[in-house]
């Protein structure tokens, strides 16, 4: 069967209506998601915590997003909450999921939702693209899921599902055209929402990166992938270019008290704004020095260990450099108790560089 006879599918036999039977069976129990017996009853999804979610989400799987996606609606119930928050709060809660770019648009997007659009989120793709930090992804899973507008909604999970359902033999971003053009075609128009997440579902729980579950999954009496029997073999990958290492050094310096030395990153660039503990001037195209040389202030250094985190674009190795025995004081920060850094707006790599020290 060619894509166009797919598309015509009708009824029982759809994909549409295979998919989405499955899905009343097998939702995942998902805080911000309406299960589907709800929607049947005409209960929505809150736009706010779609969005949140959503964002949320394309930094990580939803196991990691539970806990934050928590947090956040705890600290903040509401979207007003939100926008009337500090930008520095909504840092420190989202310290920890990376991109940190991501957490302040959260902001950014709350406060112009609540000044021109009286609080509510848009309803259409086009609309909801307008706004800070929602690009094509989260512009039509809002719609979709928060609005049941019937827009294709395309994440890694749908990919590898549709290339692998349709054997898409080209790479992306040719592929994502092709597949939008086939999700155009079959979603439901009752349910574009529900479709959408049960092929996000489909993809994480059966059509799984490796060794995918064919036997049960509901949409194989069409799968050209599992009739030709190199499903595994889609979505085509292009081999991913060799990442470089940085390294630098970071500076761990204890008082008396037992408190650690804080201090802000500058405004622009990698984790702008972020906390650390002193650092060399290390960035992703260029190394820093990663003895002590370039220490913030003169104490008995003594070498606690390599932290190492990955990055986007490279891999960074950072020389942790421990005191407990200062004499002069370092400037420009604050001390920070060591059961008070969950509090603190500290990216992953520098919780990993503190816990070398202690
Ligand atoms: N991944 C991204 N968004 C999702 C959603 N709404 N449901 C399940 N998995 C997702």
């Amino acid at each position: 069967m060619d894509s166009t006879e797919f598309s015509k599918q009708k009824g029982e036999a759809s994909f549409a209506h295979r998919l989405l039977e499955w899905y009343d069976a097998n939702a995942r129990e998902i805080p911000w998601r309406v299960p589907p017996h709800d929607h049947a009853q005409g209960i929505r999804a809150n736009p706010y915590h779609v969005w949140l979610s959503e964002v949320m989400l394309q930094q990580t799987q939803v196991a990691t997003v539970k806990d934050y996606f928590h947090k956040f609606i705890t600290k903040w119930p509401t979207l007003d909450g939100l926008a009337q928050s500090d930008q520095e709060d909504v840092l420190k809660a989202w310290a920890g999921l990376g991109y940190y770019s991501r957490a302040r648009n959260l902001k950014k997007c709350a406060d112009v939702v609540v000044a021109e659009y009286d609080g509510k989120f848009p309803q259409t793709f086009e609309e909801l693209k307008k706004l800070p930090g929602i690009g094509d992804y989260t512009a039509s899973a809002i719609a979709s899921i928060a609005f049941d507008q019937p827009v294709a909604v395309l994440d890694g999970n749908v990919e590898r599902v549709m290339s692998r359902h349709q054997r898409i033999e080209a790479f992306f971003p040719e592929a994502k055209a092709a597949i939008k053009l086939i999700l155009n075609s079959i979603l439901d128009d009752n349910r574009p929402g529900e479709f959408a997440q049960a092929t996000m579902d489909l993809g994480a729980t059966i059509c799984t990166p490796k060794r995918p579950a064919c036997a049960v999954c509901p949409i194989n009496e069409d799968c050209l992938g599992f009739k030709n029997g190199d499903a595994e073999n889609f979505p085509y990958k292009k081999p991913k270019s060799e990442k470089p290492t940085r390294k630098g050094a970071a500076f761990v310096i204890i008082n008396a008290k037992g408190e650690v030395f804080l201090c802000k990153r500058q405004e622009s660039g990698l984790l702008a704004g972020m906390t650390q503990v002193p650092t060399t001037d290390w960035n992703s195209r260029q190394d820093g020095s990663y003895d002590t040389s370039e220490a913030p202030i003169e104490a008995n250094w003594g070498k606690a260990g390599i932290a190492k985190h990955t990055f986007t674009h490279f891999h960074l190795e950072l020389t942790v450099w421990k005191t407990n025995n200062i004499n002069t004081l370092p400037v420009n920060g604050w001390w920070c108790n060591i059961d008070k850094l969950s509090d603190e707006a500290l990216p992953t790599a520098m919780r990993k560089v503190i816990e070398k020290a202690f």
